[in-house]
């Protein structure tokens, strides 16, 4: 279980997020909605230790990861597929698999089950990243970021700039995921969360101003709030 606690964090002395309180749990899809720019790939960011985070606390399973490093929040068990995916174009789906094993140094080969989970990935192996469509791409960063068994999968946009019909794929595939894990996605595109969350909460100018089972929210609201 992932906990943010009164999270604040600034870019350079000026402040995007004002005590945000979040709370991932395992065996659920946790989204975190908003409009662009209210602060929502930076609570990730927050999270993996990328942006400057003055007050608060982020606690996984009930131990504080806060003043830790991001390789040793990643080494905790966070695994971060950042928005744009940032897979490495010129190695291979193997070798970008490969790499994200390294956050754990228990898994010495790659899990079979990665390629239960994501078949497409094993017929092209020796492929070179770059050269997988979008929706493969976002594939192989989340296989790259879940081959380290992470306890939390934090996934910002999954669904950014990928097809209608492969939007389904990376459901079906976070669906899988999650009894093994919490998952925490930011996402704009309203059906699909509506579709896959368990939990939701609304982000307005770096603060969550509505959250709550998905099937229990006020849908119409919600709607408002991201249409304003
Ligand atoms: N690296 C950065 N330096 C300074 N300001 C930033 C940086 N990244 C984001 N911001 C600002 O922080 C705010 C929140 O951004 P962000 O978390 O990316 O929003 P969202 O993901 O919800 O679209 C925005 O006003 C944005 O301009
Ligand atoms: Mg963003």
């Amino acid at each position: 279980m992932l906990e943010l606690e009164k999270v604040t964090a600034a870019y350079s002395g000026s402040k995007v997020l004002f005590g945000v309180d979040i709370t991932a749990n395992k065996g659920e899809i946790t989204c975190l909605v908003g409009r662009n720019g209210v602060g929502k790939s930076t609570t990730m960011k927050a999270i993996m230790g990328l942006v400057s985070t003055p007050s608060g606390d982020i606690k996984l399973d009930g131990k504080s990861i806060f003043t830790l490093p991001t390789y040793s929040r990643a080494k905790a068990g966070i695994g971060y597929v950042p928005q744009g995916r940032e897979i490495f174009p010129q190695l291979t789906v193997k070798e970008n698999i490969l790499l994200g094993m390294e956050a754990n140094p228990g898994v010495k080969e790659i899990p079979q089950e990665i390629f239960e989970t994501f078949p497409i990935l094993k017929e092209f192996l020796e492929r070179r990243g770059g050269d997988l469509s979008g929706g493969q791409q976002q594939q192989l960063a989340i296989a790259r970021a879940v081959v380290s068994k992470p306890k939390v999968l934090i996934l910002d946009e999954p669904t950014e700039g990928i097809q209608p019909s492969v939007i389904q794929e990376i459901g079906r595939v976070i669906t899988r995921l999650k009894k093994d894990m919490a998952i925490l996605m930011v996402e704009q595109y309203l059906e699909f969360v509506l579709e896959v969350s368990d939990r939701c909460y609304v982000m307005e100018k770096g603060r969550i101003s509505m959250s709550g089972r998905t099937d229990e929210l006020d849908k119409d609201r919600l709607q408002q709030l991201l249409s304003m």
